[in-house]
């Protein structure tokens, strides 16, 4: 016997995204928002799963933001699967899939830009994608105001960019509650991402080195062994599993400042490394 979910108002326009949210929030409903950029797995779906435990009601919005690809990034082919994407929303009783077009998002004549200092700035993601995080930050400052949500979840997988949105938020007294949730991983221990899809089957295979890499640094770490040594080990795992590294490093989990022994705060581990043409990335605590 199959399920057949019944289907849930899908909208494009910030009007009727408004005007859905105001008669909810007119009933006194707490509204959850949970941004994507579409070709949603599991990982998309615990982030609904904790903005349904926080919220009466759920928006997750879909939209490829054409603002955080560089020239040479995977705009044009990055998964676009609406369609099934709404199918899965109806299953997880999703309130209302918000699908903007680019031209709404950004109408001609659009002209202003949200730089992030602070976490935003710190040689990691930035260093490599240096476009990425002003257009991450313009279109979830947008999406933000537009969804007028008590509570917007972002997940921890993109560790850096949690940590933007959050100075975002504050700094921009954005009144919405930015909540992170933990990664959500394949059996062998590959955060899942919608680009996992680009890996040939070799590539998906050597994968999980990366967060084999992690946890075990992350434990000798703990043991108190020297950090610079162990991360040193680390990336020649990592790099004999069939990766060129862009970076892999312990930063302070907060400011993302560069740490040299444990004691100078709370750790966090982050990798960013290419196999083939994919560039996946991966963090974890310490
Ligand atoms: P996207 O890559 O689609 O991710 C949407 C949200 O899902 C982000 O908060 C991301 O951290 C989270 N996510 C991705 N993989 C996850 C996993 N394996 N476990 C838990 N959460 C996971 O991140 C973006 O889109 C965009 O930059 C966006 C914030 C929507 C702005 O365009």
């Amino acid at each position: 016997m199959s399920i057949v979910s019944a289907p849930i108002p899908s909208v494009h326009s910030i009007a009727e995204l408004r005007r859905r949210v105001g008669s909810w929030r007119a009933r006194g409903e707490r509204i959850g928002f949970v941004p994507t950029m579409g070709a949603l797995h599991e990982g998309h779906f615990s982030l609904v799963d904790e903005a349904r435990r926080r919220a009466d009601r759920v928006v997750v919005s879909v939209f490829v933001n054409p603002a955080q690809f560089g020239p040479s990034e995977d705009f044009d082919k990055y998964p676009r699967t609406l369609e099934a994407d709404v199918e899965k929303l109806a299953s997880a009783r999703v309130d209302l899939c918000f699908a903007p077009s680019v031209e709404d998002v950004y109408p001609p004549g659009f002209a202003t830009s949200v730089k992030v200092g602070g976490p935003a700035e710190t040689d990691l993601e930035d260093r490599f994608r240096p476009t990425h995080f002003a257009g991450v930050a313009v279109v979830v400052a947008k999406l933000l105001n537009q969804a007028a949500a008590d509570v917007a979840v972002f997940g921890e997988k993109d560790y850096q960019q949690l940590l933007i949105i959050r100075r975002l938020a504050r700094d921009l007294d954005i009144s919405t509650e930015i909540v992170g949730a933990p990664t959500l991983r394949e059996s062998d221990g590959l955060a899942m991402s919608s680009r996992n899809i680009y890996l040939s089957k070799e590539e998906r295979a050597a994968a999980p080195a990366l967060y084999r890499a992690l946890t075990k640094a992350a434990r000798l770490i703990g043991e108190g062994e020297p950090i610079g040594h162990v991360m040193g080990e680390a990336r020649e795992d990592v790099a004999a599993a069939g990766f060129a590294i862009d970076y892999l490093e312990a930063r302070h989990a907060e400011t993302l400042a560069r740490i040299a022994r444990r004691q100078e705060g709370p750790v966090r581990l982050l990798v960013a490394a290419r196999i083939g043409t994919t560039r996946l990335i991966d963090n974890i605590a310490v």
